[in-house]
């Protein structure tokens, strides 16, 4: 029986709650795919500092290089302890580390807005077309989050901040790649996003895309301006297939696309490193936050975590018919309907709003 190590950091806010609902959809789907899952769970983020001191405990990031896949949950409490330096606050030191330090440059974070949350989007019917269904393919380890420098030093009469943009032709073709090959197996199309009419980083990106483009000939390449793109996505999301865009832009423009799909807890993601021959080791977790407000209520939506585990499924663990399994069991969840609050709307008939033990319970059933 094929046998996997899987590193289960949960960390802050509706992390815990939302996790709790994944490892009980995974226990269902192992024991149905005949796969075995040997999870351990350990402390990240705030649950890192009470624990050990440290947003990236030494024995958590040591656990995390000894398995095949790290499931993550969500750090960062904004108003918790002010004193903390921002470098050892769980979103640099945890979050951020852990990219760097696994060499995680590739941010793939599916936009699908299921036709039964239609109600859910805030985009009138028309806009919706057939479907939204979007990859946006957010690189993860350069640009301004890593940049050097980055300070803030004291001038005359106040402060100078600086962050850096930064990228070299490898980091943007690797990423390119990724994004040629996703769309391969997709809709067949990438739009680039850059900022060329004003930034140097935005003229290398669009050369270097456009030459990794040459390979991929079955795939139409067309650029944007991040601003118009922004824009874009509110006119005419259907037009867009695979998104690649630079970490800072991937950020936003991902929040974006999000709330079209309804709901950021309905956004999984995978960020994954180089291949190594059969493995590719990857950091799954739900694009959203650590949602504070609604922790430890029953009131999270857990989907985006169980989406996330799919994706684990498929592209570390490679058990590509567990992962559709998970991913159909989502959509009969949702079509049988059960809506956590996120997504519930009072005048949707036939909706029933559930907590997130049920909504878990709900399609864990399912598969
Ligand atoms: C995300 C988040 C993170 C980021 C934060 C929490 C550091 O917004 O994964 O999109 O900016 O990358
Ligand atoms: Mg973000």
């Amino acid at each position: 029986m094929k046998t996997f190590k899987i590193a289960a950091l949960a960390g802050d806010g509706i992390g815990p709650e939302v996790m709790r609902e994944a490892i009980k959809v995974l226990r269902v789907a192992q024991k149905k795919f005949g796969f075995t899952l040997n999870i351990t769970e350990a402390p990240v983020g705030w649950a890192g500092i009470d624990a050990a001191g440290k947003a990236l405990p030494d024995a958590t990031l040591d656990l995390c290089k000894k398995s095949d896949s790290i499931l993550f949950g969500s750090v960062g409490l904004p108003d918790r302890d002010p004193t903390i330096p921002k470098e050892d606050r769980p979103e640099r030191a945890a979050l951020l580390r852990i990219r760097k330090e696994f060499g995680l440059f590739a941010n793939l974070r599916p936009v699908r807005l299921p036709k039964a949350l239609a109600h859910a989007c805030p985009l009138r019917p028309e806009r919706q077309g057939e479907g939204i269904d979007i990859m946006v393919v957010r690189e993860l380890t350069g640009g301004m989050y890593f940049g050097q420098p980055k300070k803030t030093e004291s001038i005359d009469g106040g402060h100078r901040a600086v962050d850096t943009m930064v990228y070299t032709t490898p980091e943007i073709e690797r990423i390119a790649h990724v994004a040629f090959r996703t769309a391969q197996l997709r809709r067949k199309k990438v739009t680039s996003i850059d900022k060329a009419n004003v930034l140097e980083n935005g003229v290398l990106w669009r050369d270097v895309v456009t030459r990794v483009g040459k390979n991929y000939p079955d795939v139409t390449l067309e650029h944007m301006f991040v601003d118009n793109g922004a824009m874009q996505l509110m006119l005419r999301p259907t037009q867009f297939d695979v998104m690649v865009c630079e970490n800072m832009f991937g950020d936003i423009l991902s929040d974006e696309a999000a709330a079209l799909a309804g709901s950021l807890g309905m956004l999984p993601s995978a960020s994954l490193g180089s291949t190594s021959g059969e493995t590719t080791f990857g950091f799954y977790e739900p694009a959203g936050g650590t949602a504070p407000d609604i922790a430890g209520k029953n009131l999270a939506n857990p989907i985006a975590q169980i989406l996330s585990t799919a994706l684990m499924l498929r592209h570390s663990l490679k058990l590509n018919d567990a992962a559709a399994a998970i991913e159909a069991a989502v959509g009969k969840a949702i079509e049988a309907g059960n809506r956590t609050g996120d997504i519930f709307s009072a005048s949707e008939t036939g909706a029933t709003k559930v907590g997130t033990t049920q909504m878990g319970d709900a399609i864990a059933a399912a598969i």
